[in-house]
């Protein structure tokens, strides 16, 4: 019987289900879903409206900081849903000046539709909005003669993970959505490459579908309590906000907007972003017993106490220090477990500065047989992100520790990998040299 009670899917399943989906029909029964409970007598959900000029919004399409929903210790909190398009570039190339106008018009349409993520009230608790970002693989790239310091192909960073290159995605491009109701997000993409004529209200003139065809659909799930209730996994702990069942996301551990962004270039204002599709072996990980868990995902250092069922107990920070980071071969000794943040926390710079931006992860939701994670971080370098990731490989440390209580990397496994330019807002539709 599910937890709630009911032989039929939840409500939240529903929705979650709905958005794995896609298309019309799974739109109307989301939107039935997430219409609140007082919006009874209404045909739709309405959200608020977004801006006419997206002058308004930030430079940078990844920049979202101020946009995110913050959590009681004031950290920022990934949306609940998650919805990447993985797209193929169906234009000549070079794209043409009205190609172009046309694709900044349909982004525009998403803007002014949809406020931007929780809107400019920081004090925001929902994200009621959208949060998008569209990023140009070096497939495309290479084909409009465009070359970018700090982007590398997904082969090669592939190949210096010692993984398989055809695990690389073929995207040309790829669009990035989040928001906290998925009904939002199902509608733009039905706008963006459906049939939608308006868009909570806004008229749609222009299409991505244009230019673009979606050549792959992943979406996700993060946030309190959603795991436990949506995956069919029991040992996820009822309040866990991702399915390994500890909080990520703390002030330290992730770097400002500022020290991932490019300040100089043809692109100075954007980005490069990395999206892995990971496979989660969580038969493995709750086969362990929780003390051991909590010590192989933070560090051995950390107390119980400290950390609590779910991380709820670290406040704002991930507790994970210098000292644990400099006295990582001590401690493996004595307790015979690394943790995963101490790891990659031994990737930071010189000042002790994480290097790598967090920005859309979830629970993956569409995956059939066996559970997945949608991974993705802005950095200004590729070769940094390679860099965090080389510092979970086991190989990487000379301690006598066991591969299963080395960090999480052994129950994790690559899926696939792709990168982009996440170029300045003013800069995003169809960037071509040629
Ligand atoms: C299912 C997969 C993963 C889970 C559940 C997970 C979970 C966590 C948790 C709980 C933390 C500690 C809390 C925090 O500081 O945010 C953390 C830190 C971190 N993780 Fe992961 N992680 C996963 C995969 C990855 C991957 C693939 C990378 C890519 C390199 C990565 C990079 C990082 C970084 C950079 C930090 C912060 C380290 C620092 O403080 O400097 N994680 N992760």
């Amino acid at each position: 019987m599910p937890a709630n009670g009911s032989r039929g899917l939840s409500r939240r399943s529903m929705v979650r289900a709905a958005l794995a989906i896609g298309g019309s029909s799974a739109l109307a029964a989301c939107m039935d879903a997430e219409r609140a409970p007082d919006d009874a007598t209404t045909d739709a959900p309405t959200y608020p409206r977004g801006v006419d000029d997206p002058s308004t919004l930030p430079d940078g399409q990844h920049r979202w900081d101020d946009y995110l929903v913050r959590g009681a210790h004031g950290t920022t909190t990934q949306s609940q849903h998650q919805l990447l398009l993985g797209l193929r570039y169906e234009g000549d190339v070079p794209p043409t000046a009205a190609d172009r106008d046309h694709v900044e018009s349909a982004l525009r349409t998403l803007e002014r539709a949809f406020q931007w993520g929780s809107g400019s009230d920081t004090s925001g608790s929902v994200n009621n909005g959208l949060l998008f970002m569209l990023g140009y693989a070096p497939r495309y790239l290479d084909r409009v003669g465009i070359d970018v310091d700090g982007l590398q192909p997904p082969e090669s960073v592939l190949e210096a993970l010692d993984e398989d290159p055809s695990l690389a995605a073929d995207f040309d491009a790829l669009l990035l959505l989040d928001s906290d109701y998925a009904s939002i997000l199902l509608a733009a993409e039905e706008a963006m490459f459906g049939e939608r004529a308006e868009l909570n209200g806004v008229a749609v003139d222009a299409r991505l579908s244009e230019s673009f065809s979606v050549v792959e659909r992943r979406t996700g799930i993060s946030g309190e309590g959603r795991p436990a209730m949506e995956l069919e996994n029991e040992s996820v702990p009822a309040e866990a906000p991702l399915s390994m069942g500890f909080r990520a996301g703390f002030d330290n551990s992730l770097p400002d907007e500022d020290r991932v962004t490019f300040t100089s270039g043809p692109f100075a204002g954007g980005t490069t972003l990395c999206v892995s599709r990971i496979r989660t072996d969580l038969e493995a990980w709750y086969d362990q017993p929780h003390d051991q868990r909590r010590r192989e995902m933070y560090c051995p250092a950390h107390d119980a106490e400290d950390v609590g069922e779910t991380g709820d107990r670290l406040g704002a920070h991930s507790g994970v220090t210098e000292s644990n980071v400099e006295n990582l071969a001590e401690l493996a000794d004595e307790h015979g477990i690394v943790g995963h943040a101490q790891k990659v926390a031994s990737a930071r710079d010189d000042e002790f500065r994480p290097r790598i931006l967090r920005r859309s992860e979830g629970v993956a939701t569409d995956v059939v047989g066996g559970s997945g994670f949608n991974f993705s971080s802005v950095q200004t370098d590729i070769a940094e992100f390679v860099a965090v990731r080389k510092a979970m490989q086991v190989d990487e440390y000379d301690v006598d520790v066991p591969d299963d209580r080395h960090g999480i990397v052994d129950y994790l496994g690559t899926l696939s990998r792709s990168t982009y330019l996440v170029p300045p807002r003013e800069r995003r539709a169809l960037p071509s040299e040629r």
